[in-house]
């Protein structure tokens, strides 16, 4: 919009409200040194972060220029505090910057939130900069979606205020020695999908020692093995866990997952775990969604009645050989019935469709596609929106 339409437009607003655009304009805030809270050293410090910033195609640093000499607690992507001035907040996730991510950052001493994610800020070694480890008072870091590479630097262990980790979807990072986390009493949020852990065998130990867990996302991690018992679980704080598309070639019963009993998210899909589900599954109650599709040679007999709060539950793609009439039988049996998309797809799964599941009044997703399924489906909820039956020979189905 060019100045004279934006004047229109406040001349518009301020004839209908009974402001005038006078009253309009001094209720923005005023510009200059005269109220500046910035400090002059963490000016310096984010024109430096700046100067390391080669292409910025959507001129988002480009107020910085404007203000240079002014308060950097109004520039893009910064927040100080009220009281102190000194800068809390530094946020430029998703803006196209391509460059570094500069040491002067590390003048920031307050900070407590920086989020550069979604850019390419790999610099020169492509390597996440050991430094940021000493911005002690951080509890909020998130580089998530930077292509960076190489080791993640256990510096990062000495953020002990962490609350919120986040280096997912990196190009190719990896770590050998996970044991810094426990520097990090305070974590709630852990994400490291996509970083090779291959050759981490006790990672169970070490996510064990920060109780303070609510969200754990470990998937596309290349980890060989859940394989493990713990003498003590600590993380009775735990509500989403992402395990899924590792390696875990063993019996699903044997991981040390079992006893998570407040996990409303539990994602194991793609591994190569096997054998039965254990019973301790339906034990836990605080279940929203549980994925476990594309385990081949799974077999599933536990009851899930008790999982009143189960919403969806993937269990396609995992060779399932059982009967679908014992399968429906094991959903939750609950006075309010929250299931509402039951994925059983490209199983072996037998038998004929149950004529009822009358106890399944939320169901919205049905899918039995790729089975050997055959019979009659009548009298099934009203509320089903999308019924998958590709190359099932159902002769009769009524919704
Ligand atoms: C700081 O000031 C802004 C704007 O005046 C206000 O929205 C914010 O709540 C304040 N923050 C604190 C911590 O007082
Ligand atoms: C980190 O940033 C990404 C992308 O901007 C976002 O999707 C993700 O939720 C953030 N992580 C946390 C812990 O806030
Ligand atoms: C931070 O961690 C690294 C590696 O774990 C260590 O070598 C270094 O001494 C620590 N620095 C401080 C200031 O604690
Ligand atoms: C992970 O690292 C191991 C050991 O360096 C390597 O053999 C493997 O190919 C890597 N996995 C991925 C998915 O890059
Ligand atoms: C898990 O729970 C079972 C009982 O349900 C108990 O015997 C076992 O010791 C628990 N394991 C851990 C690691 O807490
Ligand atoms: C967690 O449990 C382990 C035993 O598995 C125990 O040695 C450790 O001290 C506990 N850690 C915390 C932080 O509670
Ligand atoms: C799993 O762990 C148990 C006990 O530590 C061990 O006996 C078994 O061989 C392991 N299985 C696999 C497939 O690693
Ligand atoms: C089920 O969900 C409700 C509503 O979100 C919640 O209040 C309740 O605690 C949950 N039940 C369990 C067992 O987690």
């Amino acid at each position: 919009m060019n100045p004279a339409a934006n004047l229109l437009l406040i001349n518009i607003l301020a004839a209908s409200t009974f402001l005038t655009a006078n009253a309009l304009l001094q209720l923005q805030p005023a510009r200059g040194a005269a109220d500046a809270r910035c400090k002059p050293h963490e000016r310096e410090a984010l024109l430096a972060f700046k100067r390391g910033i080669t292409s910025d195609p959507m001129d988002i640093l480009a107020s910085w220029q404007k203000d240079g000499q002014g308060d950097c607690c109004r520039w893009r992507g910064v927040r100080c505090s009220n009281r102190t001035g000194h800068v809390l907040k530094f946020k430029l996730s998703n803006t196209g910057l391509v460059g570094q991510i500069s040491h002067s950052l590390l003048s920031l001493d307050h900070l407590v939130h920086l989020d550069l994610s979604m850019n390419d800020l790999i610099g020169s070694s492509g390597h996440i900069p050991e430094f940021l480890g000493s911005l002690a008072n951080l509890r909020y870091l998130n580089l998530s979606g930077i292509p960076l590479s190489g080791r993640v630097p256990p510096h990062l262990g000495n953020l002990s205020k962490l609350q919120y980790l986040d280096l997912s979807q990196g190009q190719s990072l990896y770590s050998t020695d996970i044991s810094w986390l426990a520097g990090l009493p305070l974590l709630e949020y852990l994400s490291m999908s996509m970083v090779n852990l291959s050759t981490i065998v006790d990672w169970a130990d070490v996510v064990n020692m920060i109780p303070s867990l609510k969200v754990l996302s470990l998937s596309f991690c290349s980890l060989i093995t859940a394989n493990q018992s713990l003498p003590h679980l600590n993380l009775t704080n735990l509500q989403r866990l992402d395990l899924s598309f590792n390696y875990f070639d063993h019996p699903i019963a044997s991981s040390w997952l079992w006893n998570l009993t407040s996990l409303q998210y539990f994602n194991l899909a793609y591994n190569d775990l096997h054998g039965q589900v254990p019973d301790a599954l339906g034990d836990m109650t605080s279940l929203n969604v549980i994925d476990f599709s594309l385990n081949l040679n799974m077999g599933m007999t536990t009851s899930l009645k008790k999982l009143c709060n189960l919403t969806i539950l993937y269990l396609g793609a995992c060779n399932l050989n059982e009967n679908i009439k014992e399968l429906i039988g094991l959903m939750p049996q609950c006075p309010l019935n929250k299931l509402q998309e039951l994925h059983l797809g490209h199983n072996n799964i037998i038998g004929i469709m149950p004529s009822q599941m009358a106890h399944l009044t939320s169901l919205v997703v049905l899918d039995i596609s790729e089975n050997h399924l055959s019979g009659v489906m009548l009298g099934t909820t009203c509320s089903l929106e999308i019924f998958q039956l590709a190359s099932q020979i159902l002769p009769t189905f009524i919704i």
